[in-house]
């Protein structure tokens, strides 16, 4: 990484102030506000600077009427995915949405009916098990089983589940919270068990920008037969653009699409903010190399936690992530119950993780930790980590 980029994302830029979540809200969400945010999954790095000129260029016009979703933004997406992940999309196919949640939900509502079974990979971000409660669909749980080499799928109970009277199934890819990047065969395996038991698979990919290693995440439609599988992404997380409320969910088949899109008519959700799109135009044309340093740094963070959390506290159960910027820790090797290590996290440690507890019962002990921050919250975070714990 160039040392101007480095310093770029080593800057600290207070968000204090701002409305945010991830600092401004910690009060709301934890009881106390001088913790240091480790929590919400956005970014404390300013977006790429093409990104930031283009709304301002864009808010000096001065008029914000009624927008379409640009066919520019759309285009820069077909091109970010052809560039980066080799994946061809036709324009045609990709519908706009207001978030990936939103698209989560959608595609519940438009693709099955109540009573439906919903198939979602605990731990799994919370609104997974949202989307299919809010619906009244029937949750059906196909748990990830931890081995000594990491998080695997438990391939003969999905096909056990699929074969009961699925319709839907929410894939995760990366995974969060558990940072697997799956393989081409396990995704391969995904999609013809979902195609033999007429089941619809959709794949939200929103942090695929993130694989950490040498291997690429593979993209749901670029895999054999994967024409009845539904792509949610967005530009959002990769170049730090929450607050914009854009992404797309991309459908190559005609039908499901068509129900997608009176979905989101129905919510009167298919008309875009402005500047979202042209925040998504601008990054997916000009955030290769922001791309490529913010995920070095993650990854050089990911590093550094694993071995001085390694080195300092082996209780802790710490495994480099593959993929997303988000760290699954086990705790519960302190022996300490959940609660209790909440409270020590808060109240001594005075960190803010997310609650295991939110990515289903399998979170209990566990809590995620958010790495896309300036090293100095990360090394702050493990040293106050370091002390608590040392000192019970
Ligand atoms: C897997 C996953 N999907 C969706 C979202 C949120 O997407 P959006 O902000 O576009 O609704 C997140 C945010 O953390 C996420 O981790």
């Amino acid at each position: 990484m160039k040392d101007d980029m480095r310093a770029y994302l080593d800057a600290p830029v207070s968000r204090l102030g701002t409305d945010c979540e991830k600092w401004d809200r910690l009060e709301r969400h934890f009881g106390r506000g001088d913790l240091i945010a480790m929590w919400v999954a956005d970014m404390d790095f300013r977006t790429v600077p093409e990104v930031t000129q283009a709304i301002i260029r864009r808010a000096e016009h001065g008029i914000f009427g009624y927008t379409d979703d640009g066919e520019a933004s759309r285009e820069a997406e077909a091109g970010w995915l052809k560039r980066r992940h080799g994946l061809t999309v036709d324009q045609s196919w990709m519908l706009y949405s207001p978030g990936v949640v939103d698209s989560l939900f959608f595609c519940v509502e438009a693709l099955t009916v109540p009573g439906d079974g919903v198939l979602v990979q605990p731990p799994v971000y919370g609104p997974f098990y949202e989307a299919v409660r809010l619906f009244g669909r029937k949750l059906v749980r196909n748990p990830l089983v931890r081995g000594a080499d990491g998080w695997h799928m438990d391939f003969d109970d999905l096909e056990a589940k699929l074969s009961q009277g699925v319709k839907l199934m929410l894939l995760c890819s990366p995974h969060n919270p558990v940072g697997r990047v799956w393989r081409r065969e396990e995704l391969q395996k995904v999609v013809d068990l979902t195609r033999r038991y007429g089941v619809i698979l959709v794949s939200d990919e929103i942090h695929a920008d993130f694989a950490l290693g040498e291997r690429p995440q593979v993209r749901v439609l670029s895999l054999q037969d994967a024409d009845r599988c539904v792509m949610l992404t967005s530009a959002t997380k990769s170049f730090n653009l929450a607050g914009l409320r854009q992404s797309s969910i991309i459908a190559p088949d005609a039908e499901l699409r068509e129900k997608l899109a009176g979905a989101l008519k129905r919510a009167h959700a298919s008309s875009p903010n402005i500047f979202g799109s042209i925040a998504q135009t601008a990054a997916y044309r000009h955030g290769d190399a922001w791309m490529d340093a913010v995920v070095e740094y993650v990854r050089e963070n990911r590093d550094y936690v694993v071995n001085a959390l390694g080195e300092a506290l082996p209780q802790i159960g710490c495994r480099p992530q593959e993929g997303t910027y988000l760290m699954w820790l086990d705790f519960t090797g302190l022996g300490m119950g959940h609660e209790a290590v909440k409270d020590m996290l808060i109240n001594r440690a005075r960190v803010a993780m997310n609650d295991g507890l939110f990515f289903g019962e399998e979170g209990r002990g566990w809590f995620r930790m958010n790495l896309a921050t300036p090293r100095a919250n990360v090394t702050g975070t493990v040293e106050h980590l370091i002390d608590a714990i040392r000192s019970r």
